[in-house]
Protein backbone atom coordinates (compact mmCIF):
# COMPACT_ATOMS: atom_id res chain seq x y z
CA UNK A 1 0.00 0.00 0.00
CA UNK A 2 2.64 2.25 0.77
CA UNK A 3 4.54 1.90 -2.30
CA UNK A 4 1.29 2.97 -4.08
CA UNK A 5 1.61 4.60 -7.32
CA UNK A 6 -1.30 6.76 -6.97
CA UNK A 7 -0.73 10.53 -5.94
CA UNK A 8 -2.81 12.12 -2.98
CA UNK A 9 -3.66 14.94 -1.78
CA UNK A 10 -0.15 16.42 0.35
CA UNK A 11 0.17 17.97 3.56
CA UNK A 12 0.60 22.03 2.65
CA UNK A 13 -0.67 22.12 -0.61
CA UNK A 14 -3.84 24.64 -1.56
CA UNK A 15 -7.23 23.52 -1.07
CA UNK A 16 -7.92 24.24 -4.92
CA UNK A 17 -5.14 21.80 -5.71
CA UNK A 18 -7.01 18.74 -3.54
CA UNK A 19 -10.52 20.22 -5.08
CA UNK A 20 -8.67 19.04 -8.18
CA UNK A 21 -7.59 16.04 -7.10
CA UNK A 22 -11.00 15.16 -5.47
CA UNK A 23 -12.13 16.00 -9.28
CA UNK A 24 -10.09 13.75 -11.03
CA UNK A 25 -10.73 11.36 -8.63
CA UNK A 26 -14.30 11.31 -8.66
CA UNK A 27 -14.53 11.41 -12.49
CA UNK A 28 -12.82 8.22 -12.61
CA UNK A 29 -14.60 6.33 -9.92
CA UNK A 30 -17.91 7.63 -11.41
CA UNK A 31 -19.20 8.72 -7.87
CA UNK A 32 -21.41 11.99 -7.64
CA UNK A 33 -21.46 12.65 -4.14
CA UNK A 34 -21.24 15.21 -1.01
CA UNK A 35 -17.78 16.75 -2.78
CA UNK A 36 -16.63 18.23 0.80
CA UNK A 37 -17.07 14.47 2.79
CA UNK A 38 -14.90 12.69 0.03
CA UNK A 39 -12.28 15.08 -0.04
CA UNK A 40 -11.92 15.21 3.74
CA UNK A 41 -11.55 11.04 3.27
CA UNK A 42 -9.48 10.99 0.80
CA UNK A 43 -7.36 14.16 2.12
CA UNK A 44 -7.23 11.70 5.52
CA UNK A 45 -6.33 8.42 3.44
CA UNK A 46 -3.73 10.12 1.66
CA UNK A 47 -2.01 12.29 4.03
CA UNK A 48 -1.26 9.58 6.47
CA UNK A 49 -0.60 7.31 3.35
CA UNK A 50 2.42 10.22 2.07
CA UNK A 51 3.30 10.52 5.70
CA UNK A 52 4.31 6.75 5.88
CA UNK A 53 5.90 6.96 2.89
CA UNK A 54 7.53 10.13 3.32
CA UNK A 55 9.47 7.52 6.08
CA UNK A 56 9.85 5.17 4.03
CA UNK A 57 11.63 6.77 1.72
CA UNK A 58 13.79 8.58 4.74
CA UNK A 59 14.72 5.54 5.39
CA UNK A 60 17.58 4.41 2.85
CA UNK A 61 20.39 1.99 3.90
CA UNK A 62 23.15 3.18 5.65
CA UNK A 63 25.93 1.70 7.38
CA UNK A 64 26.45 1.06 10.76
CA UNK A 65 28.99 -0.91 13.29
CA UNK A 66 27.39 -2.78 16.34
CA UNK A 67 29.48 -4.54 19.23
CA UNK A 68 27.60 -6.91 21.15
CA UNK A 69 28.84 -9.42 23.91
CA UNK A 70 27.95 -12.61 23.87
CA UNK A 71 28.29 -15.47 26.69
CA UNK A 72 30.81 -18.02 25.62
CA UNK A 73 28.18 -20.34 24.64
CA UNK A 74 27.29 -23.57 22.10
CA UNK A 75 25.42 -21.30 19.15
CA UNK A 76 25.33 -17.76 20.71
CA UNK A 77 26.86 -16.20 18.17
CA UNK A 78 25.11 -18.23 15.23
CA UNK A 79 21.64 -17.42 17.07
CA UNK A 80 22.81 -13.63 17.00
CA UNK A 81 23.98 -13.34 13.32
CA UNK A 82 20.22 -15.20 12.60
CA UNK A 83 18.79 -12.07 13.45
CA UNK A 84 20.95 -9.92 10.57
CA UNK A 85 19.64 -12.70 7.58
CA UNK A 86 16.21 -13.34 9.40
CA UNK A 87 16.08 -9.22 8.43
CA UNK A 88 17.65 -9.52 5.62
CA UNK A 89 20.24 -7.38 6.23
CA UNK A 90 23.60 -7.44 4.28
CA UNK A 91 26.80 -8.15 6.97
CA UNK A 92 29.97 -6.25 5.51
CA UNK A 93 32.61 -7.21 8.28
CA UNK A 94 32.74 -9.43 11.05
CA UNK A 95 35.57 -9.40 14.09
CA UNK A 96 35.22 -11.57 17.77
CA UNK A 97 37.51 -11.18 20.52
CA UNK A 98 37.77 -12.24 24.34
CA UNK A 99 36.10 -9.37 26.13
CA UNK A 100 38.15 -7.15 28.12
CA UNK A 101 34.93 -6.66 30.48
CA UNK A 102 34.41 -10.26 31.28
CA UNK A 103 36.93 -13.34 30.56
CA UNK A 104 34.14 -15.80 29.90
CA UNK A 105 32.43 -13.56 27.43
CA UNK A 106 32.85 -12.74 23.69
CA UNK A 107 32.58 -9.34 22.14
CA UNK A 108 31.17 -9.48 18.42
CA UNK A 109 31.74 -6.20 16.25
CA UNK A 110 29.27 -6.39 13.85
CA UNK A 111 29.12 -4.04 10.13
CA UNK A 112 26.59 -3.68 7.86
CA UNK A 113 23.94 -2.05 5.77
CA UNK A 114 20.71 -1.32 6.63
CA UNK A 115 18.10 0.49 7.38
CA UNK A 116 17.09 2.78 10.06
CA UNK A 117 13.68 0.74 10.97
CA UNK A 118 15.26 -2.36 10.35
CA UNK A 119 18.39 -2.04 12.63
CA UNK A 120 16.26 -0.74 15.28
CA UNK A 121 14.14 -3.97 15.29
CA UNK A 122 17.35 -6.06 15.44
CA UNK A 123 18.78 -3.96 18.10
CA UNK A 124 16.03 -4.45 19.82
CA UNK A 125 16.21 -8.19 19.07
CA UNK A 126 20.02 -8.72 19.57
CA UNK A 127 19.17 -6.70 23.73
CA UNK A 128 17.11 -9.88 24.33
CA UNK A 129 19.89 -12.20 24.05
CA UNK A 130 23.14 -10.20 24.16
CA UNK A 131 24.57 -6.76 25.55
CA UNK A 132 24.95 -4.15 23.28
CA UNK A 133 28.48 -2.36 24.19
CA UNK A 134 28.77 0.31 21.09
CA UNK A 135 27.10 1.18 17.89
CA UNK A 136 28.35 3.59 15.64
CA UNK A 137 25.80 5.23 12.74
CA UNK A 138 25.95 8.41 10.54
CA UNK A 139 22.55 9.41 12.29
CA UNK A 140 20.82 9.54 15.60
CA UNK A 141 19.70 5.93 15.18
CA UNK A 142 23.07 4.67 17.20
CA UNK A 143 22.20 5.71 19.99
CA UNK A 144 18.48 4.78 20.98
CA UNK A 145 16.98 7.75 22.74
CA UNK A 146 14.81 5.00 25.32
CA UNK A 147 15.49 1.52 26.16
CA UNK A 148 12.09 -0.47 25.72
CA UNK A 149 13.39 -2.76 28.54
CA UNK A 150 13.23 0.12 31.02
CA UNK A 151 9.60 0.57 30.30
CA UNK A 152 6.73 -1.44 32.75
CA UNK A 153 5.27 -4.20 32.23
CA UNK A 154 1.47 -3.98 30.78
CA UNK A 155 -0.71 -6.55 29.68
CA UNK A 156 -0.54 -6.60 25.73
CA UNK A 157 -3.59 -9.38 25.86
CA UNK A 158 -7.49 -9.42 27.59
CA UNK A 159 -5.84 -12.13 29.23
CA UNK A 160 -2.85 -10.62 30.70
CA UNK A 161 -4.93 -9.47 33.29
CA UNK A 162 -5.14 -13.08 34.84
CA UNK A 163 -1.10 -11.86 35.81
CA UNK A 164 -2.52 -8.43 37.23
CA UNK A 165 -6.23 -8.90 39.21
CA UNK A 166 -4.51 -10.96 41.63
CA UNK A 167 -2.37 -8.32 42.94
CA UNK A 168 -4.85 -7.04 45.27
CA UNK A 169 -3.60 -4.86 47.59
CA UNK A 170 -5.77 -5.30 50.55
CA UNK A 171 -7.11 -9.31 50.36
CA UNK A 172 -10.83 -9.85 51.49
CA UNK A 173 -11.00 -10.77 55.45
CA UNK A 174 -8.15 -8.34 56.05
CA UNK A 175 -9.98 -5.66 57.71
CA UNK A 176 -8.77 -2.18 59.26
CA UNK A 177 -9.90 -2.17 62.73
CA UNK A 178 -11.71 0.92 62.18
CA UNK A 179 -14.02 -1.15 59.11
CA UNK A 180 -17.70 -1.50 60.54
CA UNK A 181 -17.01 -5.44 59.68
CA UNK A 182 -13.83 -5.67 61.81
CA UNK A 183 -15.82 -7.65 64.59
CA UNK A 184 -18.10 -9.33 63.15
CA UNK A 185 -16.44 -12.69 62.53
CA UNK A 186 -19.25 -13.74 60.21
CA UNK A 187 -19.02 -11.02 58.24
CA UNK A 188 -15.52 -11.63 57.71
CA UNK A 189 -15.86 -15.40 56.41
CA UNK A 190 -18.29 -13.90 53.88
CA UNK A 191 -15.76 -11.65 53.00
CA UNK A 192 -13.23 -13.94 52.45
CA UNK A 193 -15.64 -16.26 50.43
CA UNK A 194 -16.07 -13.25 47.84
CA UNK A 195 -12.17 -12.86 48.02
CA UNK A 196 -11.72 -16.54 47.21
CA UNK A 197 -14.03 -16.73 44.01
CA UNK A 198 -12.21 -13.46 42.44
CA UNK A 199 -9.18 -14.37 43.59
CA UNK A 200 -9.50 -18.06 42.05
CA UNK A 201 -11.35 -16.45 38.20
CA UNK A 202 -9.78 -16.52 34.71
CA UNK A 203 -10.11 -14.35 31.82
CA UNK A 204 -13.16 -16.19 29.98
CA UNK A 205 -14.91 -17.89 32.69
CA UNK A 206 -18.46 -17.02 33.50
CA UNK A 207 -18.33 -14.97 36.86
CA UNK A 208 -19.81 -17.28 39.71
CA UNK A 209 -23.21 -16.64 40.75
CA UNK A 210 -23.84 -15.71 44.25
CA UNK A 211 -26.43 -16.61 46.33
CA UNK A 212 -26.76 -14.03 48.42
CA UNK A 213 -28.06 -14.02 51.92
CA UNK A 214 -31.24 -11.88 53.44
CA UNK A 215 -29.10 -9.59 55.64
CA UNK A 216 -27.37 -8.67 52.32
CA UNK A 217 -30.10 -8.35 50.34
CA UNK A 218 -31.65 -5.59 53.23
CA UNK A 219 -28.62 -3.56 53.10
CA UNK A 220 -28.58 -3.16 49.18
CA UNK A 221 -32.60 -2.57 49.53
CA UNK A 222 -31.86 0.39 51.63
CA UNK A 223 -28.86 1.55 49.48
CA UNK A 224 -30.79 1.04 46.52
CA UNK A 225 -34.22 2.78 47.43
CA UNK A 226 -32.26 6.11 49.12
CA UNK A 227 -29.95 6.90 46.18
CA UNK A 228 -33.31 5.76 43.71
CA UNK A 229 -34.89 9.10 44.93
CA UNK A 230 -31.96 11.43 44.48
CA UNK A 231 -31.54 10.14 40.99
CA UNK A 232 -34.14 11.65 38.72
CA UNK A 233 -32.52 15.10 40.44
CA UNK A 234 -29.07 14.30 40.77
CA UNK A 235 -27.59 12.19 37.98
CA UNK A 236 -27.13 13.02 35.13
CA UNK A 237 -29.47 12.31 31.64
CA UNK A 238 -27.40 9.47 30.41
CA UNK A 239 -27.36 7.39 34.32
CA UNK A 240 -31.16 8.56 34.12
CA UNK A 241 -31.51 6.72 30.79
CA UNK A 242 -29.51 3.70 31.32
CA UNK A 243 -30.78 2.66 35.23
CA UNK A 244 -34.05 1.34 33.55
CA UNK A 245 -32.71 -1.00 31.73
CA UNK A 246 -30.74 -2.44 33.66
CA UNK A 247 -33.88 -3.10 35.88
CA UNK A 248 -35.42 -5.00 32.62
CA UNK A 249 -32.12 -6.74 31.63
CA UNK A 250 -30.14 -7.66 34.80
CA UNK A 251 -33.32 -7.87 37.68
CA UNK A 252 -31.85 -3.93 39.32
CA UNK A 253 -34.62 -4.19 41.90
CA UNK A 254 -34.82 -3.63 45.86
CA UNK A 255 -35.38 -7.02 46.69
CA UNK A 256 -32.38 -8.21 44.26
CA UNK A 257 -29.21 -7.92 44.03
CA UNK A 258 -27.89 -8.35 40.28
CA UNK A 259 -25.30 -10.92 39.27
CA UNK A 260 -22.38 -9.39 37.98
CA UNK A 261 -22.28 -12.11 35.34
CA UNK A 262 -25.75 -10.93 33.94
CA UNK A 263 -24.02 -7.49 34.67
CA UNK A 264 -21.24 -8.30 32.07
CA UNK A 265 -23.64 -9.91 29.30
CA UNK A 266 -25.39 -6.21 29.18
CA UNK A 267 -22.46 -4.23 29.08
CA UNK A 268 -21.02 -6.24 26.52
CA UNK A 269 -23.73 -5.64 24.23
CA UNK A 270 -23.83 -2.07 24.64
CA UNK A 271 -20.81 -0.65 24.82
CA UNK A 272 -18.27 -3.59 24.74
CA UNK A 273 -17.31 -3.60 28.68
CA UNK A 274 -16.97 -6.76 30.37
CA UNK A 275 -17.08 -6.95 34.29
CA UNK A 276 -14.11 -8.91 36.27
CA UNK A 277 -14.84 -9.75 40.09
CA UNK A 278 -11.92 -8.88 42.19
CA UNK A 279 -11.19 -9.70 45.58
CA UNK A 280 -10.02 -5.61 46.72
CA UNK A 281 -7.92 -2.63 45.58
CA UNK A 282 -5.99 -3.21 42.76
CA UNK A 283 -3.12 -0.51 42.32
CA UNK A 284 -3.92 2.20 40.05
CA UNK A 285 -1.59 1.08 37.58
CA UNK A 286 -3.40 -2.63 37.37
CA UNK A 287 -6.85 -1.34 37.98
CA UNK A 288 -6.81 1.45 35.15
CA UNK A 289 -4.65 -1.23 32.47
CA UNK A 290 -8.24 -3.36 32.86
CA UNK A 291 -10.08 -0.22 31.66
CA UNK A 292 -7.62 0.02 28.50
CA UNK A 293 -9.65 -3.74 27.39
CA UNK A 294 -13.18 -2.28 28.51
CA UNK A 295 -12.87 -4.65 31.17
CA UNK A 296 -14.02 -2.98 34.57
CA UNK A 297 -12.98 -4.59 37.34
CA UNK A 298 -15.99 -4.97 40.31
CA UNK A 299 -16.00 -6.28 44.08
CA UNK A 300 -18.98 -8.60 44.80
CA UNK A 301 -19.74 -8.65 48.38
CA UNK A 302 -22.00 -6.14 50.11
CA UNK A 303 -21.12 -3.52 52.78
CA UNK A 304 -21.62 -4.23 56.74
CA UNK A 305 -25.05 -3.95 57.64
CA UNK A 306 -24.81 -1.49 60.71
CA UNK A 307 -24.88 1.33 58.49
CA UNK A 308 -26.37 0.12 54.80
CA UNK A 309 -25.22 4.54 53.88
CA UNK A 310 -21.75 3.90 54.76
CA UNK A 311 -18.83 1.49 53.55
CA UNK A 312 -15.13 2.64 53.74
CA UNK A 313 -14.15 0.90 51.12
CA UNK A 314 -15.97 0.08 47.09
CA UNK A 315 -18.61 -2.81 47.51
CA UNK A 316 -20.51 -3.81 45.19
CA UNK A 317 -23.45 -1.90 46.01
CA UNK A 318 -21.22 0.94 44.68
CA UNK A 319 -20.00 -0.86 41.47
CA UNK A 320 -23.47 -1.63 40.52
CA UNK A 321 -25.40 1.57 41.05
CA UNK A 322 -22.48 3.92 40.98
CA UNK A 323 -20.63 2.34 37.99
CA UNK A 324 -22.72 0.05 35.46
CA UNK A 325 -25.14 2.46 34.41
CA UNK A 326 -22.29 4.61 32.85
CA UNK A 327 -20.51 2.11 31.37
CA UNK A 328 -23.27 1.19 29.38
CA UNK A 329 -22.97 4.52 27.85
CA UNK A 330 -20.56 4.68 24.47
CA UNK A 331 -19.15 8.09 25.63
CA UNK A 332 -18.35 7.07 28.54
CA UNK A 333 -17.41 3.74 27.76
CA UNK A 334 -14.64 5.90 25.23
CA UNK A 335 -13.34 7.71 28.05
CA UNK A 336 -12.97 5.32 30.11
CA UNK A 337 -10.94 3.16 27.48
CA UNK A 338 -8.67 5.89 26.66
CA UNK A 339 -7.64 6.74 30.38
CA UNK A 340 -6.56 3.45 30.33
CA UNK A 341 -4.92 2.79 27.28
CA UNK A 342 -2.83 5.98 28.18
CA UNK A 343 -1.82 4.01 31.13
CA UNK A 344 0.24 1.27 29.54
CA UNK A 345 3.50 1.44 29.74
CA UNK A 346 3.75 4.89 31.19
CA UNK A 347 5.84 6.27 34.33
CA UNK A 348 4.99 5.78 37.91
CA UNK A 349 4.52 9.48 37.96
CA UNK A 350 2.40 9.78 34.68
CA UNK A 351 -0.19 6.55 36.46
CA UNK A 352 -0.16 8.76 39.31
CA UNK A 353 -1.79 11.53 37.40
CA UNK A 354 -3.79 9.37 35.26
CA UNK A 355 -5.71 8.03 37.92
CA UNK A 356 -6.06 11.10 40.06
CA UNK A 357 -8.00 12.26 36.82
CA UNK A 358 -9.97 9.28 36.78
CA UNK A 359 -10.61 9.82 40.79
CA UNK A 360 -12.13 13.03 39.55
CA UNK A 361 -14.25 12.20 36.30
CA UNK A 362 -15.14 8.33 36.80
CA UNK A 363 -15.35 8.65 40.49
CA UNK A 364 -16.48 12.43 41.29
CA UNK A 365 -17.15 14.18 38.38
CA UNK A 366 -19.55 16.35 37.44
CA UNK A 367 -21.20 17.99 34.26
CA UNK A 368 -23.34 20.62 32.99
CA UNK A 369 -26.87 19.46 31.30
CA UNK A 370 -29.69 22.30 30.58
CA UNK A 371 -27.65 24.90 32.58
CA UNK A 372 -27.48 22.68 36.06
CA UNK A 373 -24.59 20.79 37.40
CA UNK A 374 -25.38 16.65 37.34
CA UNK A 375 -23.47 13.65 38.88
CA UNK A 376 -21.58 11.18 36.31
CA UNK A 377 -18.83 10.18 39.08
CA UNK A 378 -19.35 6.73 41.03
CA UNK A 379 -18.14 8.21 44.11
CA UNK A 380 -20.92 10.31 44.02
CA UNK A 381 -24.12 8.19 42.36
CA UNK A 382 -23.20 5.62 45.40
CA UNK A 383 -23.40 7.86 47.75
CA UNK A 384 -26.63 10.03 49.12
CA UNK A 385 -24.63 12.60 51.69
CA UNK A 386 -21.63 13.35 48.91
CA UNK A 387 -23.81 13.48 46.43
CA UNK A 388 -26.30 16.24 47.78
CA UNK A 389 -23.22 17.82 48.74
CA UNK A 390 -21.24 17.82 45.59
CA UNK A 391 -24.71 19.89 43.78
CA UNK A 392 -25.01 22.06 47.25
CA UNK A 393 -23.48 25.75 47.30
CA UNK A 394 -21.25 24.05 50.04
CA UNK A 395 -19.04 22.35 46.99
CA UNK A 396 -16.57 24.18 45.28
CA UNK A 397 -16.72 23.61 41.41
CA UNK A 398 -13.75 24.10 38.85
CA UNK A 399 -13.59 23.03 35.62
CA UNK A 400 -12.01 19.80 34.36
CA UNK A 401 -8.69 20.80 33.09
CA UNK A 402 -6.47 17.43 33.67
CA UNK A 403 -3.28 19.37 33.61
CA UNK A 404 -5.37 21.33 36.70
CA UNK A 405 -6.92 18.19 38.33
CA UNK A 406 -3.88 15.73 37.92
CA UNK A 407 -2.17 17.32 40.89
CA UNK A 408 -5.51 17.84 43.24
CA UNK A 409 -5.88 15.84 46.57
CA UNK A 410 -8.14 12.72 46.54
CA UNK A 411 -9.96 12.48 49.68
CA UNK A 412 -10.97 9.04 50.73
CA UNK A 413 -12.45 9.15 54.09
CA UNK A 414 -13.98 12.66 53.77
CA UNK A 415 -16.10 15.08 51.04
CA UNK A 416 -13.76 16.02 48.47
CA UNK A 417 -12.53 19.62 48.90
CA UNK A 418 -13.10 20.15 45.23
CA UNK A 419 -14.97 18.67 42.42
CA UNK A 420 -14.35 19.23 38.22
CA UNK A 421 -17.17 19.83 35.86
CA UNK A 422 -16.77 18.74 32.39
CA UNK A 423 -19.32 20.25 29.73
CA UNK A 424 -19.84 16.60 28.45
CA UNK A 425 -18.16 13.09 28.56
CA UNK A 426 -17.02 14.49 25.00
CA UNK A 427 -15.58 17.23 26.38
CA UNK A 428 -13.49 15.13 29.01
CA UNK A 429 -12.47 13.19 26.26
CA UNK A 430 -11.09 15.61 24.24
CA UNK A 431 -8.89 17.04 27.00
CA UNK A 432 -8.05 13.66 28.39
CA UNK A 433 -6.73 12.99 24.67
CA UNK A 434 -4.98 16.05 24.64
CA UNK A 435 -3.26 15.38 28.06
CA UNK A 436 -2.33 11.55 27.14
CA UNK A 437 -0.30 12.69 24.44
CA UNK A 438 2.15 14.68 26.48
CA UNK A 439 2.46 11.54 28.78
CA UNK A 440 6.23 10.40 28.08
CA UNK A 441 6.23 6.95 26.40
CA UNK A 442 8.35 5.72 23.92
CA UNK A 443 5.93 4.56 21.77
CA UNK A 444 1.68 4.55 20.95
CA UNK A 445 -0.14 1.97 21.33
CA UNK A 446 -3.16 0.54 18.84
CA UNK A 447 -6.29 -1.10 20.24
CA UNK A 448 -7.43 -3.88 18.32
CA UNK A 449 -11.21 -4.80 19.55
CA UNK A 450 -11.25 -8.16 16.95
CA UNK A 451 -8.14 -9.54 19.25
CA UNK A 452 -9.11 -7.51 22.37
CA UNK A 453 -5.33 -6.51 22.16
CA UNK A 454 -3.00 -3.91 22.04
CA UNK A 455 -0.32 -3.66 19.41
CA UNK A 456 2.91 -1.16 20.33
CA UNK A 457 3.39 1.21 17.41
CA UNK A 458 7.27 1.83 17.52
CA UNK A 459 8.34 0.81 14.11
CA UNK A 460 7.53 0.98 10.27
CA UNK A 461 5.36 -2.11 9.99
CA UNK A 462 3.27 -2.54 13.41
CA UNK A 463 2.25 1.73 11.88
CA UNK A 464 1.47 0.22 8.57
CA UNK A 465 -0.84 -2.56 9.81
CA UNK A 466 -2.87 0.27 11.30
CA UNK A 467 -2.89 2.74 8.18
CA UNK A 468 -4.26 -0.44 6.02
CA UNK A 469 -7.15 -0.34 8.79
CA UNK A 470 -7.93 2.99 8.95
CA UNK A 471 -7.72 2.83 5.00
CA UNK A 472 -10.26 0.11 4.80
CA UNK A 473 -12.65 1.41 7.54
CA UNK A 474 -12.77 4.82 5.44
CA UNK A 475 -12.95 2.68 2.58
CA UNK A 476 -16.37 1.31 4.05
CA UNK A 477 -17.86 5.23 5.17
CA UNK A 478 -16.97 6.82 1.17
CA UNK A 479 -19.05 3.50 0.16
CA UNK A 480 -21.66 4.36 2.31
CA UNK A 481 -21.73 7.61 1.31
CA UNK A 482 -22.09 6.67 -2.21
CA UNK A 483 -24.95 4.54 -1.58
CA UNK A 484 -26.56 7.56 0.41
CA UNK A 485 -26.04 9.16 -2.29
CA UNK A 486 -27.34 7.35 -4.85
CA UNK A 487 -30.58 6.40 -2.81
CA UNK A 488 -31.18 9.86 -2.10
CA UNK A 489 -30.65 10.88 -5.53
CA UNK A 490 -28.11 13.60 -4.64
FE1 LIG B 1 -15.34 3.17 42.03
Amino acid sequence: MLSNKTEGPRRGRSFDSINKFYEEKQLNSGMLISKSTHIALFYTIYTLMDESKDKILSSKKEHAAIVFSLKNEVGGLVKALKLFQDNHVNLLHIESRKSRRRNSELEVLVDCDSDRETLKEIVHLLRKQTSIIAMESHDEFSTPAYDFAEVPWFPKNISDLDKSACRVLMYGSDLDADHPGFKDNVYRKRRKYFADLAMSYKHGDPIPRVEFTEEEVKTWGVVFRELNKLYPSHACKEYVRNLPLLSQFCGYREDNIPQLEDVSSFLKERTGFTIRPVAGYLSPRDFLAGLAFRVFHCTQYVRHSSDPLYTPEPDTCHELLGHVPLLAEPSFAQFSQELGLASLGASDDSVQKLATCYFFTVEFGLCKQEGKLKAYGAGLLSSISELKHSLSDNAKILPFDPKITCNQECLITTFQDVYFVSESFEEAKVRMREFAKMIQRPFSLHYNPYTQSVTVLKDMPSINGVIEELRHELDIVGDALCRLSAHLGV
